[in-house]
């Protein structure tokens, strides 16, 4: 800190009531070439360098995006062992997206920005939006959804949040990081009109209507640049194209070379290293790309000083819009009010994927020998998955949610299965004895009235985890044949399926019940017992198809150059028939459709009406149907509004989801539903043109329980 007299005027770049461009331009012309340099490149693990003369503060940053991650060491990936950093666990991304809920994610965003706040973060690296291509993708939990009208609505209210606690947001990972395998160099060849419709909305809301203070690039390749320097994504699109005006920070370890890096749009480099993810320390921080080796070019003026002052500019402002803006509130941590969101979330979340009889609720008391059978009962979920890994205060079990809900006595646990621990990089087979495990399950079914089987996937290596991607469609740890063996002894079971991701279930026809809980941080006992056990009425809606069989996906019906790639390339043959997108035009039945979640009420949606039949390409649709909650509980039904245009110059999807709106409605009560869709919003991206049009012509609007379950359609005029 600088120490003034006491009646010295305060220079322009320290003064809070000043116009922060005003500020950014005064510390700007204070500052040293090397000190201008300096502010673009990390100081540890998690920091970069702020500017220590002027009192300009380092930025320090941490993942994201469920909760603020544990400290971690100055310069090695170990925790700094504090005792005062267990945070919040909130429900992974693929969770809130399931909500359908865009006020629960700006509570969501409040919530986790207070507790980086608390900590004292500036940016907080998150939210994940990359698009759900394939089940396969490692990182799909910490993502929302296949779909990017959704990816986009629940990513801004999620940015605004944290932002309003004066941390930055970081969205991540621009672009195109739809999978883990050979994420650091595989090279995305896509269709600009794939790029524009499908992968970029959501990080162009987030810009543009979140107006979100920085952006992480990507490992991966884009037409042959890295993306973390990658000229049309970061110059062209983010910052020409949409004028961002905060800060591009790479993906640890995500630049490669000095004059891209310097040109390229990147401003901070952190995570370099020349020799693996943990031996880095011959490697300094002053030999990153755009340390000494971008000083260096500079001072021989082979770049101008313009490139460096741009960067220093978007440092600056993110630095007064965060740590040096007084005006910032003090944040919470770990507080009643953060685990209340987080179970809101949690439950809203969870999906009833299927109910077969109304097996489900199950009221307390109606059962006297329940078994909760699965590792995941037990299991800690916040450990592993890499970077979005977290050490938390506290977090309920699925076990113990359903021994407090269900009375400890009723229940007996048996694990099923091991799966190891969860250790970063690679797998480590589990101690225990599978054949005992697997026969003690089996006994424990046999001799209950109902079995809750909490299995899925979990935080390890090839599971729902970063660095890897998933080896099989089909559940690991010779879950699928336990649970084939257990519908043999008992027919009631109930499947809790706690995974980011779809998974094959080849006895789905012979289970009563499913349900899809994702990975729901401190509060997941809690709410899955609640929606078991009906006191909560479950709502969420999935945020992507499940196929049936993996080469039903998109991405796997071209084969390895679409996924995973030759290792160098990679096509996304399927284009802009992404999810739903493919299923439906292909007419490829998922095993359940985007949207897909199901109540302990019924709804009866009306007939959708517009209040015109034709419309110029300015006017706005305006859609009512009336929803009525026909069951005997309180209930929440996420309302879909879906477009096609059956004849086009291009192909169309046979549908695109165009709005959403989640309604509350008691037992018996009938609201009138009205939504507005801009006609601008039917658009396709003309890459012939590179500009979205709206073709005249007739357009069909529906409104939709899911993807798969239109309810009633208009079709309309566009002139
Ligand atoms: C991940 C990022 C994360 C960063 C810092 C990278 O490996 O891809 O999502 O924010 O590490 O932990």
């Amino acid at each position: 800190m600088i120490i003034m007299p006491l009646n010295a005027t305060k220079p322009v770049y320290q003064d809070n009531s000043q116009p922060i461009e005003k500020r950014v331009e005064d510390a700007l012309q204070r500052m040293t070439l090397e000190e201008k340099v300096k502010l673009c490149t990390a100081q540890s693990k998690f920091s970069s360098h702020g500017v220590p003369r002027l009192g300009i503060p380092e930025v320090w940053m941490s993942d994201g995006p469920h909760g603020v991650r544990a400290e971690i060491e100055w310069n090695s990936w170990s925790h700094a062992r504090w005792t005062n950093d267990s945070s919040t666990a909130f429900p992974a991304l693929t969770c809130l997206a399931a909500t359908f809920n865009p006020s629960l994610a700006h509570d969501y965003g409040v919530a986790v920005g207070e507790e980086a706040r608390y900590r004292r973060k500036d940016i907080l690296l998150g939210p994940g939006v990359n698009i759900y291509r394939t089940p396969l993708n490692g990182r799909n939990f910490e993502y929302m959804g296949e779909d990017p009208l959704l990816a986009s609505r629940m990513a801004v209210p999620y940015i605004q949040g944290v932002q309003q606690n004066g941390v930055a947001a970081c969205v991540k990972h621009f672009a195109l990081n739809n999978q883990e395998e050979w994420r650091g160099h595989i090279n995305v060849n896509v269709s600009d009109r794939a790029l524009y419709e499908i992968y970029l909305p959501a990080f162009k809301a987030s810009v543009e209507d979140a107006k979100v203070w920085s952006v992480m690039g990507a490992y991966n390749q884009f037409r042959g640049q890295h993306c973390c320097h990658n000229d049309l994504l970061l110059n062209k699109i983010l910052k020409q194209d949409w004028k961002f005006d905060g800060v591009v920070v790479t993906d640890w370890g995500g630049a490669h070379d000095t004059r891209q890096a310097a040109l390229n749009g990147l401003d901070i480099e952190m995570g370099s290293y020349t020799n693996g993810l943990t031996s880095e320390a011959e490697f300094g921080y002053n030999d990153y790309f755009l340390a000494d080796p971008f000083l260096a070019l500079l001072r021989k003026g082979e770049l101008p000083v313009s490139v460096v002052d741009e960067k220093a500019r978007r440092i600056l402002r993110l630095i007064f819009r965060t740590a040096m803006n007084a005006e910032r509130p003090f944040g919470r941590y770990v507080c009643a009010d953060h685990s209340a969101t987080a179970l809101r979330v949690a439950e809203e979340g969870i999906v009833l994927l299927k109910n077969r009889h109304n097996l489900l609720p199950v009221q307390p008391g109606k059962y006297k020998r329940i078994a909760v059978i699965g590792e995941n009962a037990t299991k800690n979920l916040t450990e592993g998955g890499g970077s979005s890994e977290l050490k938390v205060k506290y977090q309920v079990s699925p076990l113990e949610g359903l021994q407090k809900t269900y009375g400890a006595e009723s229940i007996v646990h048996a694990m099923g299965y091991s799966s190891g621990p969860s250790v970063y990089g690679r797998v480590e087979e589990p101690a225990e004895d599978q054949q005992k495990l697997f026969d003690e399950a089996i006994e424990v079914a046999r001799n209950a009235e109902i079995v809750f089987f909490v299995g899925g996937l979990n935080k390890n290596h090839y599971q729902d985890c970063e660095g890897g991607d998933r080896q099989q469609f089909g559940l690991p740890f010779n879950q699928e044949k336990l649970i084939s063996e257990i519908l043999k002894v008992n027919k009631n079971l109930v499947l809790v399926l706690v995974s980011g991701n779809a998974v094959a279930m080849p006895w789905e026809k012979e289970l009563p019940a499913i349900v899809q809980t994702w990975y729901l941080g401190s509060e997941s006992g809690n709410a899955i017992a609640n929606v078991l056990s009906g006191k909560v009425n479950p709502s969420g809606k999935l945020p992507f198809s499940f196929p049936v069989k993996l080469t039903d996906n998109a991405a796997h019906s071209f084969g390895a150059l679409s996924y995973p790639g030759d290792s160098i390339n990679q096509h996304y043959k399927e284009d802009i028939l992404v999810g739903y997108r493919w299923h439906d035009t292909k007419k490829i039945k998922p095993l359940f459709a985007f949207g897909h979640g199901l109540s302990y009420s019924k709804y009866e949606y009306g007939k959708i009406t517009t209040d015109k039949k034709s419309y110029t390409k300015e006017e706005v649709i305006k859609l009512t149907f009336t929803l009525k909650n026909t069951g005997s509980v309180d209930g929440a039904e996420a309302v879909q509004i879906y477009s096609s245009q059956p004849r086009a110059s291009v192909l169309r999807p046979q549908k695109e989801l165009k709005a959403f709106e989640k309604i509350q409605l008691k037992a018996g009560e009938t609201k009138t539903v009205e939504i507005a869709v801009n006609v601008k919003d039917l658009a396709f991206y003309n890459d012939k043109t590179q500009s979205w049009d709206v073709e005249a012509g007739e357009f069909i609007i529906s409104n939709a329980a899911s993807a798969g379950d239109v309810k009633s359609s208009v079709k309309i005029l566009i002139r």
